[in-house]
This record gives structure tokens, C-alpha cells and sequence, in this order.
């Protein structure tokens, strides 16, 4: 199988994974979690949103993460950033990366953003000329690569006009967000190919969320494609308060397990992954939505594995 050797694993547990929590989440335990997904090996993990509090109040700690968190060499500690005062709490924040998210289609971006599609890249250039300047990497997010929660399907050609237009703008690389995780791999076959005739694939990370169960698939249909980068979330938290219904990314552990099977390297550690999702379930009152971490923890309790199937 034709795959990439290595692959970057981006984590946005303690972003995507908790900024639709129900009830607060104490700002220790988030600064806990980003720390022992660092101690796993993870190479970025998005910890926080400089968005407006009203919108996402979930997120209304961000500095106070960052100021918290155990900075390990070689990690880069990213945050979303949707307008320049976003940027500048970022920057004051000593955040390694920032991200601008998009969408591609005017529905989801008046929710999201509350402006219109063309007015949210409007706002986006500054923010990518000012990190530019100050030698900070810019991530393009866009939501809604397959289908809108609003607008229904949404064509190839409305994602590649919008990663050509990131892209353009200086992000250094275009995450494809599945945001109601409703997409098939010849789909997300088709999607892949249409944005690389305008951004190389090396530039190109898929995010799924898993709400039908077919982000493993539809992630190696990209890996065939050649992207190198994965978004996911550990125990596989996470939800979009602007996509009702849609469920969390797809889990860091089922990731990492299907990457170790393919004999790719990504330098994270499964114990590690595994330990920290128990660490940020049990914190939530809740089990990992990851069945390679339920199979590991079961295997662990039993003190064996699990009997195979008859
Ligand atoms: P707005 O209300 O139009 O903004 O929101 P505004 O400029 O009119 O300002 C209103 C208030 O917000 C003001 O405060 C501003 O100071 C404040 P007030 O005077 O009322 O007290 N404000 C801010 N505060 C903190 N940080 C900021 C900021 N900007 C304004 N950066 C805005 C526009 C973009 C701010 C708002 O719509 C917003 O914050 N949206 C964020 C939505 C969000 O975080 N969504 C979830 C993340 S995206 C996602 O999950 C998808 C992804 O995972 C990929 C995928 O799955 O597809 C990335
Ligand atoms: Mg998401």
C-alpha cells in the first residue's frame, strides 16, 4: 500500500475536544491534559481558541493554559485566532502557531464567524500578514469540505477556491475539516485531488469528525493520497457548537493504532495517548469514545487481552 513513511499527528483534544463541553472545565485540568499529550510524543496540540467568550465560553481561558502549560522542546502549542484581536492575545500568549478557520460556504461561515464568507477572508489577511511578520506559522482551517450542516452537499471546487485562496494568503498548510463527519472515501478521494491542483498535498492535513463512523477510512484514502498530517482528538472528544448533531473528531488512539499497523512512524507513544484520554474521561465523568482505548484499557484491567472472536 502506497502511504506516507511518516506522519504528523495534530491533536486538537484541548481545543476541538473541549470547547463544546456542556459544563466548564477546570482550566488545571486542560493545562494537565495538554501536558501529558506532550509527554506522549504528540508534536502539536492546538490547546486553546483566542475566540470571543460569548461564543464559545468553553475557550475563555486560553492565556491562562498557555501561562499554565510545561513547554517541551520540539512541541508546537497551537491556538485558533479568527480576527487580529484573536492574534494579538495569541502572541501575547507565547502561542508557537496560530490558526485562521474558514469555511466553504457562506451558511456556515455567518454562523461561525458571523460575517459573510468573502468578509471572513478579509479579516484573515491581516492576521496571516502580522504572523508572517513575526515568524509565526499560520494554519488555514476549512469547515465544511463535503457537506454543510445548512447548505447540504458542497462541490470539490468551492474547497479548492478557498485552500488556493489560504494558501495564498501565507498559511503554511490547509487542514479539510469534515465538520458533521459525514464524509466517504471517494469522496474524500475526490475532495483531495481537487485542492492539490492548487495546494501540494504535503500541505494538505485532513480533520474528521467521526459522527458516521467513517473517519478511519475516509483518513486512509488521504494517506494514499499522500498527506502526511492528521488531525484527531484524544478519546475522540470534541463537537462543533455551529454543527448540530455532529460528533467528535475522530480519536488520536484509533489513529495512531491504524498508523502503527501501517509501519508509519509519527513518534507518539499509544500507552502515553491512551493514559491521557483516560486522564481527561475521568475528569469528564465519562468513558473514551475510542474503541482502541476501551480495548486497551479492558486488556489492562484483565490483565489479558480479550478473547478473540468465535
Ligand atoms: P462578533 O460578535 O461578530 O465580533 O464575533 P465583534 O467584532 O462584533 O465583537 C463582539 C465582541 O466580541 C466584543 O466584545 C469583542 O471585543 C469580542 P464586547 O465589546 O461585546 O464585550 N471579540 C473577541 N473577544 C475575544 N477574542 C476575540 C474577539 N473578537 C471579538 N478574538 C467572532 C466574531 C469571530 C469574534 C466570533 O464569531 C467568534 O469568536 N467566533 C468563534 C467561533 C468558534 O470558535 N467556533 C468553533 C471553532 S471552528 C471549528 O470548530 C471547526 C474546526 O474544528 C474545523 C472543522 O471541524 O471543520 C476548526
Ligand atoms: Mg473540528
Amino acid at each position: 500500500m502506497r502511504v506516507p513513511s511518516r506522519v504528523r499527528l495534530f491533536e486538537v483534544g484541548p481545543r476541538d475536544g473541549l470547547q463544546n463541553e456542556a459544563t466548564p472545565v477546570p482550566t488545571a485540568t486542560k493545562i494537565a491534559l495538554v501536558d501529558r499529550l506532550a509527554a506522549a510524543g504528540l508534536p502539536v496540540i492546538e490547546a486553546g481558541a483566542f475566540v470571543a467568550p460569548k461564543w464559545v465560553p468553553l475557550m475563555a481561558d486560553s492565556a491562562a493554559v498557555f501561562a499554565g502549560i510545561q513547554r517541551r522542546q520540539g512541541v508546537r502549542y497551537t491556538a485558533l485566532t479568527p480576527n487580529m484581536q484573536g492574534y494579538q492575545a495569541a502572541k501575547a500568549a507565547r502561542v508557537d502557531e496560530v490558526a485562521v478557520f474558514g469555511a466553504a460556504t457562506e451558511s456556515f461561515t455567518r454562523r461561525n464567524l458571523n460575517c459573510s464568507l468573502a468578509e471572513s477572508l478579509a479579516r484573515f489577511a491581516p492576521v496571516a500578514a502580522a504572523a508572517r511578520a513575526d515568524g509565526i506559522p499560520v494554519r488555514g482551517y476549512i469547515s465544511c469540505v463535503l457537506v454543510c450542516p445548512y447548505e447540504g452537499e458542497v462541490g470539490p471546487e468551492a474547497v479548492a477556491e478557498v485552500a488556493r485562496r489560504l494558501f495564498a494568503m501565507g498559511c503554511y498548510e490547509i487542514s479539510l475539516g469534515d465538520t458533521i463527519g459525514v464524509g466517504t472515501p471517494g469522496k474524500t478521494e475526490a475532495l483531495i485531488a481537487a485542492v492539490a491542483a492548487h495546494v501540494p498535498v504535503a500541505q494538505l492535513a485532513v480533520h474528521f469528525h467521526d459522527t458516521y463512523g467513517q473517519a478511519l477510512a475516509n483518513i486512509l484514502a488521504a494517506l494514499q493520497q499522500g498527506v502526511a498530517t492528521i488531525d484527531s482528538s484524544v478519546a475522540g472528544l470534541g463537537g462543533c457548537p455551529y454543527a448540530p448533531g455532529a460528533s467528535g473528531n475522530v480519536a488520536s488512539e484509533d489513529v495512531l493504532y491504524l498508523l502503527n499497523g501501517l509501519g508509519i512512524a509519527t513518534g507518539v507513544d499509544l500507552d502515553g495517548l491512551v493514559d491521557a484520554g483516560a486522564f481527561i474521561c475521568a475528569a469528564l465523568g465519562r468513558d473514551p469514545a475510542s474503541r482502541v482505548a476501551r480495548a486497551l484499557q479492558a486488556k489492562r484491567g484483565a490483565g489479558k487481552a480479550p478473547a478473540p472472536p468465535s
